[in-house]
């Protein structure tokens, strides 16, 4: 798979699962993603709301298509999901105590100044998800996001707040379909969006990028001892041409292979969508510091066997 191009899946077809996250349950990935394949709007950086995709592999290469996992509400105009409205940045955990896969998103209006987030569960990871409901968590707004479950098991919504000004940490309730009331912001006033949140070492650790649309910027790696931080912003992680502008790309997730962090990004193309690109990249540490090396072809296993070279 050729990193920053777009990528098929076994039927030919383009992965259309973007803004998204892959997850592992039971020895198969599963990606989750925002579904644009249609063109866009006349006239606009949009497309009509199709929903959250769900693509299944057993090796991250071969991709099989497994249907809208959330899809669009096309008869009721008032709903979150009706085809004018804007979902987004889906990510998906498999909660333990309830068995059931928990899904979170940014929902929008046409003119994104709701700024809510919204929830669904589903029993099987390909769904279908049951939507459960829209909220603006905590009173604040919610843009960008991820889900981040910490080492102790607490799951937090992670979202762009105050008009992206800040990213705020809202921990959610332990079946993870609700907000506790905590929250605390971190980054204040560094308008970051796209976060993608690890832990390693006790070290917590989040790649972030700037707020320029749908065009690539610098992304940049921020470091806390502890989540409520402080948490600072130490670099750009990127290395490889257009390190600048995140190798044309915007971070969305990391997950592992095996023990392999791997970074996600998105390719956006602002006026097709659905020809938007992807790329996964290994995260890896050059002397303590968090390092995404651009790499022409994402090879899963081939990543994986590098590092326990590196490691003997
Ligand atoms: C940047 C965000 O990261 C994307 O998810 C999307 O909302 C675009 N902005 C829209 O311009």
């Amino acid at each position: 798979m050729k990193n920053g191009t777009i990528w098929y899946d076994n039927h030919g077809e383009t992965i259309q699962a973007h803004g998204g996250a892959i997850i592992q349950y039971n020895e198969v990935y599963y990606w989750y993603g925002e579904h644009k394949g249609k063109p866009n709007i006349p006239g606009k950086q949009a497309v009509p709301l199709i929903g959250v995709s769900c693509y299944s592999s057993p090796d991250l290469i071969h991709w099989e298509y497994e249907g809208l996992a959330l899809s669009a509400v096309p008869n009721d105009p008032d709903s979150p999901l009706a085809p004018d409205h804007i979902c987004e940045r889906p990510k998906v955990l498999y909660c333990e105590k309830t068995d059931t896969f928990v899904m979170w998103m940014h929902l929008d209006n046409p003119a994104r100044t709701y700024a809510g987030a919204g929830v669904a569960i589903a029993d099987d990871p390909r769904g279908p998800f049951t939507f459960l409901s829209s909220m603006k968590p905590n009173r604040l707004d919610s843009r960008d996001m991820t889900l981040f479950q910490d080492s102790d098991g607490t799951v937090y919504l992670v979202h762009a707040a105050n008009y992206n000004r800040t990213l705020y940490f809202s921990s959610l309730t332990d079946d993870y379909t609700a907000l506790t009331g905590l929250t605390f912001p971190v980054l204040i006033d560094q308008y970051r969006e796209a976060p993608a949140i690890m832990k390693k070492d006790g070290t917590y650790y989040m790649i972030s990028s700037g707020c320029t649309g749908w065009s690539p910027n610098s992304a940049l790696y921020a470091e806390a001892d502890y989540l409520i931080g402080p948490w600072k912003l130490i670099d750009n992680p990127c290395e490889g041409p257009n390190y600048r502008q995140t190798f044309g790309g915007q971070s969305t997730y990391i997950f592992y292979v095996n023990d392999q962090p791997h970074l996600m990004l998105d390719h956006w193309n602002a006026e097709h969508l659905q020809d938007s690109g992807y790329s996964i990249l290994p995260i890896t540490f050059d002397h303590n510091l968090l390092t995404v090396r651009w790499q022409n072809e994402f090879m899963p296993l081939a990543s994986v066997n590098r590092n326990e070279e590196i490691r003997k």
